[in-house]
């Protein structure tokens, strides 16, 4: 029997969670959370918003499933981190954001961090039982968003609406936004720097637009290891959830011969979030905890239809030249960090 405190019961992963729980009688959901929305029921211990450490305090489950988005995820994260439970971490926005906090408590805490970002649990079970020097490089992909292959002109005008049809996977808004600008392949850039303890110059991303390929390992005799499944994220969610067990799920066997698999390089002159990333995650310290905070204000103002969808690099370029990025000492410097990065992104948005 595992125990699993389920936070962002009520969003897209959260709801998919749900399935895999409900259908694994191993599984026991002891506590969920939301931001706003009821959850009453859900589980015997519930939560709606507040500091979602009191709730897991409370119930000090096996598991943690933190599918929070954005930086509000960041308590829970190192709430596991540092009580040594299993993480199955869907929140990047925290990883990316606490980087090496988030590490110094995983190593304090002894417990599992299990990434079920689709594209790092591919990577993660491509690497499991391999020594570091065996690894060339990895492999992100992705399936390059609804505006693959558009010119910026073509870009100019784009609405919420059109951003959050993804052709490929069905997902929040946020996540979804962040697809469309590339800015969640570079915050999946810098979420593997921390997870795999690879350098930058050793992470690619290449776009792969049907998503069936979710990510690859080069190994330094040539070979390379790829993990392939139909975009469905029950998939990694059960896997983090059964490790190792890797239990059955409802999902078909992969049919190769309706395949069509092409890679290609990102645009990363029409889409700058990517490229953003790669540079705030080489200058390290606190600069991707600004670049999550000024890209969470960029998406929400481009979803209120305050800002154009060109604009949003523009923000989060302004707030990158213009914050410190000196490393945070600790969880209050980097609340605080977070919040100037948030500031400076306000004050250039345009008046509501
Ligand atoms: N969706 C995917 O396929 C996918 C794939 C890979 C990674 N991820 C990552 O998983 C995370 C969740 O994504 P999603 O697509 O599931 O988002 P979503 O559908 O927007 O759901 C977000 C969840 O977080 C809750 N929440 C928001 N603010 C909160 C707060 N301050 N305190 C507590 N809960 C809060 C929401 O509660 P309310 O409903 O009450 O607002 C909701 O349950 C993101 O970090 C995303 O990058 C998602």
């Amino acid at each position: 029997m595992r125990t699993i405190a389920l936070l962002g019961a009520t969003g897209s992963i959260g709801r998919q969670a749900l399935e895999i729980i409900g259908a694994h009688p191993e599984l026991e959901l002891v506590a969920a959370a939301s931001g706003s929305q009821p959850v009453e029921g859900l589980a015997p211990l519930t939560q709606v918003g507040g500091d979602l450490t009191e709730l897991l305090d409370r119930a000090q489950p096996d598991i943690v499933l933190n599918a929070v988005v954005g930086f509000a995820g960041l308590p829970a994260t190192l709430w596991a981190l540092e009580a040594g439970v299993t993480l199955a971490l869907a929140n990047k926005e925290s990883l990316v954001a606490a980087g090496e906090l988030a590490l110094a408590a995983q190593r304090r805490g002894g417990g599992l961090l299990l990434p079920v970002d689709s594209e790092h649990s591919a990577a993660f079970q491509c690497l499991e039982g391999r020594e570091p020097e065996q690894v060339d490089s990895l492999v992100l992909t992705g399936s390059g968003g609804p505006f693959r292959g558009r010119t910026r002109e073509e870009l100019d005008d784009v609405t919420p609406d059109e951003a959050l049809a993804h052709p490929t996977w069905n997902m929040g808004p946020k996540i979804t936004v962040d697809s469309a600008t590339l800015a969640n392949k570079g915050l999946e850039l810098i979420e593997a720097h921390f997870l795999f303890g690879l350098p930058y110059e050793r992470i690619e991303v290449v776009l792969q637009p049907t998503s069936i390929v979710h990510s690859l390992v080069r190994f330094r005799d040539g070979a390379a290891l790829a993990h392939l499944g139909y975009p469905d994220m029950r998939v990694p969610i059960s896997y983090a959830l059964t490790y190792p067990e890797r239990a059955a799920t409802p999902l078909p066997p992969l049919d190769l011969s309706s395949l069509a698999l092409e890679f290609q390089a990102p645009d990363v002159d029409t889409f700058p979030m990517l490229a953003l990333a790669r540079e705030a995650g080489e200058k390290g310290g606190t600069y991707p905890a600004a670049y999550n905070a000024a890209n969470e204000v960029a998406v929400a103002a481009f979803l209120a239809d305050r800002l154009a969808f060109l604009e949003i690099a523009e923000v989060v370029a302004d707030v990158l030249a213009r914050v410190d990025g000196a490393p945070a000492r600790d969880v209050e410097e980097l609340v605080e960090v977070d919040a100037r990065a948030r500031a400076l992104a306000d004050e250039r948005l345009p008046v509501a």
